[in-house]
């Protein structure tokens, strides 16, 4: 008889109270309906390793929906449902829990999205990727709390073990590969013997997942707290060369991420970039591809890139501030910034935050409108005026209203 370990105690003292007070109930409302209900995968996992995790996730042995609609009644809260999938999203008073009714799933073709039926709690632990991943807690009233680990995931914890239920885990889904090494890197685990030959002899089936679905684990990786590890990991198992085949997970890369976490912009833009940094531009638009990166993505890539080729001029430590200025407006914060971090030389990086701390901000008190005032007509001349005082302005050769007005007359009285 396997021993029977409960996590009441866990989930009391892990979970906020009104998360705790949620799943009692929650567990009294399918147990009137007739109905089984359980904790499952990443948040069984994180109690047991005393992790902070507050994405609950619920599975209901029946249907998750009519459940769902009983506890939003309950809890005055907004339920968006998916009757074709069986699932259900509960948010009340800045809370939410996903729901799902219990499945079995069946893949018909590698890369493609399983086919699914209702199942029972065992087959939809059955379905999933590792088996620190496909635990359960009993949350009805007569169990409440009871673990049901049926694929020794507890144990596979204890241990620091990353392993797949089944040897064809990969081929079914080869996401789980980068989902194996970001468990496997944030948790500071290893992947089992067994595990990592399966996923090395898989490695090709990454090649019949969509562009979409890759990007999105790669922006999964990119949340994780060191997604440097996960891209080393990768490079030497061969998995990030999947990605693009220049691509390097190396200490050059390790060391901006590092550095890249003190700026204040989205990480994920950033990483980007500098994960990108040392693709030519012709490789790097096959990353865009690839990865089907959304227009902004796309461009700050490509605006990285296209900075990367300019550093050069920037590297004169002579340079006007109005030089500097035009060299450099225009690009996204993520391209100045992957830039910044990514450049050796002190001159270049100097001219950088002279743009990104003042110059960017510098602009001329003179408008079109006090030009007009002044006799210059619009048209091309007032925008090559406005430019001249701009960039006369950057360099500090006026620092006023008023001088600004006197360089413009000496340009009219010269017919400049
Ligand atoms: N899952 C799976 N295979 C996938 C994706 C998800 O088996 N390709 C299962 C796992 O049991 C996982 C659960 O669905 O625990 C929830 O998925 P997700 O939110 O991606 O995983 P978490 O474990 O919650 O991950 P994280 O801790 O990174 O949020």
């Amino acid at each position: 008889m396997p021993e029977v370990i409960n996590l009441a105690d866990k989930v009391e003292k892990q979970l906020p109270a009104e998360l705790v007070g949620f799943l009692r109930t929650a567990g009294e409302v399918a147990a009137g309906q007739g109905q089984s209900l359980y904790l499952v995968g990443g948040v069984v996992r994180d109690l047991l390793l005393r992790r902070v995790n507050l994405d609950l996730d619920l599975v209901v042995e029946g249907d998750a929906i009519k459940l769902a609609l009983q506890l939003a009644e309950i809890t005055g809260g907004k339920v968006i449902t998916h009757s074709r999938f069986g699932t259900a999203k509960l948010r009340w008073q800045g809370w939410s829990v996903d729901l799902a009714t219990a499945r079995s799933e069946s893949y018909t073709k590698p890369g493609t999205l399983p086919t699914v039926k209702p199942g029972s709690i065992d087959t939809d632990l059955f379905r999933r990727d590792f088996t620190i991943n496909a635990m359960a807690v009993e949350l009805i009233p007569g169990g409440y709390g009871r673990l049901l680990d049926p694929h020794r995931g507890k144990a596979d914890l204890e241990h620091q073990l990353i392993r797949v239920l089944h040897e064809k885990s990969f081929i079914d889904d080869a996401t789980r590969i980068w989902r194996g090494l970001r468990y496997e890197q944030r948790l500071d685990f290893q992947l089992e013997t067994d595990t990592l030959k399966l996923l090395k002899r898989d490695i090709p089936m990454l090649e019949t997942i969509s562009g979409d679905r890759i990007r999105h684990e790669l922006e999964r990786i990119f949340q994780e707290e060191y997604p440097e590890k996960v891209l080393s990991r990768a490079e030497k198992l061969g998995v990030l060369s999947t990605l693009h085949p220049s691509l390097k997970g190396d200490s050059w890369l390790s060391e901006k991420f590092r550095q890249a976490r003190s700026s204040s912009l989205p990480l994920s833009g950033l990483y980007l970039a500098l994960l990108a940094y040392r693709l030519t531009d012709e490789e790097n638009e096959q990353l865009i591809s690839h990865l089907k990166l959304s227009k902004s993505l796309g461009q700050t890539l490509r605006d990285t890139n296209h900075l990367k080729g300019e550093l050069g001029w920037l590297a004169d430590p002579a340079l006007a501030p109005s030089r500097v200025y035009r060299l450099l407006h225009g690009y996204s914060q993520s391209a100045l910034i992957a830039n910044l971090l990514a450049s050796d030389s002190p001159v270049v990086q100097g001219h950088i935050r002279l743009f990104r701390d003042k110059l960017r901000y510098v602009k001329p008190s003179l408008t079109g409108n006090d030009l007009i005032k002044m006799g210059v007509p619009p048209g091309p001349r007032m925008k090559e005026i406005l430019q001249q005082l701009h960039g006369a302005r950057l360099d500090g050769k006026v620092k006023s209203k008023k001088e600004e007005e006197e360089l413009v007359r000496r340009w009219a009285a010269r017919g400049k």
